[in-house]
């Protein structure tokens, strides 16, 4: 029997715990949510898929209308090529030699966009791609605010963007930029300001890029957390918006985006009870309380005290808590660092197990 068929038209009651669920009617509420808004600005959607990694899952969002898809991790980046993906953008930096040579092959199954930000990589990159026989599609990732990776605006995006083309195996396609710093702002005019100012660098590069005679064909930038402002944004051609497929608290609670469903949930039982305070077969191996605690659904009555690693620890705020053997929903704290932990996701409609999308690109880092 197949992991599919092991699970595939079960009742949610039938399923085992803990187990990694997805309100499939929220997900694709999600998916055309997002796939709608750059559509309606015109612009193109290429989804993150780190909160994912299951090329079944990029698949759905190519039906519903991504031009392509975001890794962070080269390997990420194969396993989507080997999938049959065909358009990637690897919105991190490859910098080791024998990635590089990694990432010239690939170019043979499928377009994989990368970004750059350092002019010590341009002669590695170039030559890579020479001796491959293929060419690299380069951004240049700016930064534009969050102060991680990108190169500084103005003078050294233009210094970057000259050795690129003038180094034979790269190919200048455009900027990238992660306004990742202005996602919890508020009140919300400071958040969309702060968010123009960000998104500014980028189309402020690419008018220098084009003054220079250097063509700007693609302006990659946008998160889940600032989807709608990014998008609307004059000059961004497409946006990097993933995880909003899911909807997590983190999204909700401290980037304060309120247009998704909660679609992904951990399915738990509680094993232990004493008094004040309930155990769950859920600890930190399970779900992650990176960025945001997980939240029992519907369940007022229950505060995350702590995860140990097969151990979820509950209070009991307050009245009688559950009972032991009882089975709980938690809407997952941050969807990034809890799929991660997982298998696959088990698909749900209507009470029971609809579809299976293996997470394939579990445990693929480098
Ligand atoms: C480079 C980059 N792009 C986009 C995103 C947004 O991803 P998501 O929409 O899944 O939050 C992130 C989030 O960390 C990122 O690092």
């Amino acid at each position: 029997m197949t992991a599919a068929e092991e699970f595939l038209g079960k009742d949610i009651a039938e399923l085992d715990t803990p187990a990694l669920l997805v309100d499939l009617d929220a997900f694709e509420a999600n998916m055309r949510l997002l796939a709608g808004c750059c559509r309606e600005h015109g612009i193109a959607w290429r989804p993150h898929s780190k909160a994912h990694k299951s090329p079944q899952v990029a698949r759905l969002q190519l039906e519903a209308g991504a031009c392509g898809i975001t890794c962070a991790k080269l390997s990420e980046a194969e396993l989507m090529a080997a999938h049959g993906i065909g358009d990637i953008l690897i919105a991190n930096q490859v910098v080791a030699p024998a990635k590089l040579a990694r990432l010239a092959v690939l170019q043979q199954r499928a377009r994989v966009l990368v970004t750059l930000d350092n002019p010590s990589v341009v002669p590695l990159m170039g030559r890579a791609a020479v001796a491959a026989g293929t060419a690299i599609p380069v951004l240049i990732e700016v930064d534009i605010g969050m102060n991680r990776c990108g190169v500084l605006p103005g003078g050294p995006v233009l210094e970057l963007a000259r050795a690129i083309c003038a180094t034979p195996g790269l190919d200048f396609r455009g900027l990238m930029g992660y306004e990742g710093h202005v996602l919890e702002l508020q009140p919300p005019q400071a958040k969309v300001e702060a968010c123009h100012r960000a998104l500014s660098l980028l189309i402020e590069g690419r008018d220098l890029l084009q003054r220079h005679g250097i063509p700007v064909e693609i302006i990659s930038a946008g998160g889940t957390g600032s989807f709608r402002i990014t998008a609307a944004y004059p000059g961004i051609t497409e946006i990097q918006a993933g995880g909003g497929i899911f909807m997590d608290a983190m999204y909700r609670h401290t980037c304060f985006v309120e247009d998704f469903h909660y679609a992904l949930t951990i399915l738990a039982t509680i094993t232990s009870r004493h008094a004040g305070h309930v155990i769950v077969d859920a600890g930190f191996k399970t779900m992650s309380a990176y960025h945001y605690p997980p939240q029992p659904l519907g369940r007022e009555d229950l505060k995350l005290r702590y995860l140990s690693a097969e151990h979820g620890v509950f209070d009991i705020l307050s009245g009688p808590g559950p009972r032991v053997g009882e089975r709980l929903r938690f809407i997952v704290g941050y969807s990034d660092s809890t799929n991660c932990l997982h298998d696959r996701f088990l698909g749900i409609r209507r009470g029971k197990v609809e579809l299976v999308w293996e997470i394939l690109g579990r445990g693929l880092l480098t």
